[in-house]
């Protein structure tokens, strides 16, 4: 998702309240939950509203993305909802062993084999995703790229990951208290198979 060119996009990302540059913890030591590739915000703005006793925070890589979370939180305030606009890549250089469980909606499938170490369960992120774990690693996905869930099935549990929670068909099956992002409203009006994954990596630390 790429919106080019929104006009004052860099200013009100400065001067939001909910935008932060680096991570110093909230004023509470409840559990931290992050969205990597947020997008607009839907899912992660919802999530926090709901859950006041966790904290969240959005990732995102691009201004003009990000943007569009901010005007849906012009007039609320979500004192548990942080949001961050950095690539991913850089993840272990901003959290370091405080995260608790991170949400991987949608995420861009990279379907080139030549682009695959930049798919989100790729062994690359895995391996980050280990640093900034404050536990063990708890990951709950979403897609509905069949090629990016069998990929992502496979390199998880390459990796040892447990799978806790499994869905081929997620609104065939009970989808209680499912939050859906934006992308998810556009695939299952369209009927698409949304895919869910929830697994956990036990660190022996
Ligand atoms: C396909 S969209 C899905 C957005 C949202 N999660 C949803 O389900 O509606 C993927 C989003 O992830 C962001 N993204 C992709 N790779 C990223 C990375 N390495 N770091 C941060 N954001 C990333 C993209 O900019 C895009 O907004």
């Amino acid at each position: 998702m790429r919106l080019k060119n929104v006009k004052g996009a860099k200013e009100k990302i400065e001067a939001s309240s909910y935008i932060i540059q680096e991570y110093k913890g909230f004023e509470n030591d409840n559990p931290l939950h992050i969205e990597i590739g947020m997008g607009k915000g839907k899912f992660i703005i919802e999530k926090a509203i709901k859950n006041p006793n966790i904290n969240f925070i959005g990732i995102e890589k691009f201004d003009s993305v990000i943007v569009r979370a901010l005007d849906k939180l012009e007039q609320v305030d979500i004192p548990n909802l942080k949001l961050m606009r950095f690539d991913a890549l850089n993840i272990d250089s901003i959290f370091n062993k405080q995260v608790d469980t991170i949400y991987l909606n949608f995420s861009d499938p990279w379907p080139k084999k030549r682009h695959q170490d930049r798919r989100l369960t790729s062994p690359i992120f895995l391996e980050k995703y280990k640093k900034i774990s404050k536990k063990d690693v708890h990951i709950v996905m979403k897609t509905d790229n069949r090629n990016l869930f069998e990929y992502s099935l496979q390199s998880l549990t390459d990796n040892r990951y447990k799978i806790i929670n499994i869905s081929l068909n997620l609104y065939q099956d009970d989808i209680k208290d499912n939050i859906q992002t934006e992308y998810e409203v556009r695939f299952s009006n369209n009927g698409d198979i949304i895919y869910m994954l929830e697994v956990i990596q036990i660190l022996d630390i």
